[in-house]
């Protein structure tokens, strides 16, 4: 049986993973001759981050995926601790590197070194972070939960419609953003600069 939710997760982890990808390729190859649009695009994909996966995915998976999960099967505990954690800390490292990535704009050079290494650790935990739910949650979660379980999940889950896993059209609201990124961020994520 195929949990709509369980899909949803995992469409909005791989768009996370490839905006991610397509941030460190922008991030190695550095502002070259257009820092505008060099610290635009990078601003617009994590102002996405925090507007789509910490506001909807992670708090979903926190308050209604992980306590059923932990509840029936304590094998998984320490992972959903771990997660949890990791939870607490990308919802508010998203803000620091975006401050890092500011003094890096504003300030120059001096800054450039303190922003990578920042966004490096972010980058590795967060892809890590999602390795670990794959891996470890969601098959405890297919195993044990309930079809009553998976109806709470799926209808919440359902709301996200989270546009960059390419299933849903933006709302409105979001548009000229999405169309910015998928206009200038590299593949794979969007069309711009090879
Ligand atoms: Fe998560
Ligand atoms: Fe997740």
């Amino acid at each position: 049986m195929k949990h709509r939710s369980l899909e949803i997760i995992r469409d909005e982890h791989s768009s996370l993973a490839a905006m991610l990808q397509s941030m460190r390729l922008m991030v190695d190859r550095g502002p070259q001759d257009d820092p505008r649009n060099f610290f635009d695009v990078l601003r617009a994909m994590l102002f996405y981050i925090d507007e789509f996966p910490e506001r909807l995915h992670h708090p979903k998976e926190t308050e209604l995926l992980f306590p059923r999960v932990a509840a029936a099967a304590p094998e998984v505990g320490m992972a959903v601790a771990r997660l949890d954690h990791d939870h607490e800390y990308t919802e508010k490292a998203v803000r620091d590197i975006q401050h890092l990535l500011l003094g890096w704009e504003l300030l120059g050079e001096s800054r450039r070194q303190r922003f990578i290494d920042a966004f490096h650790r972010y980058v590795n935990l967060y892809l890590e972070h999602m390795r670990l739910e794959e891996q470890e949650v969601l098959p405890a979660a297919e195993k044990h939960l309930t079809e009553a379980d998976w109806r709470e999940l799926d209808a919440e889950f359902e709301k996200n419609c989270d546009p960059l896993t390419g299933k849903y059209k933006p709302d409105p609201v979001y548009e000229k953003l999405f169309t910015r990124i998928v206009r200038d961020a590299p593949a794979p994520i969007g069309l711009g600069g090879s």
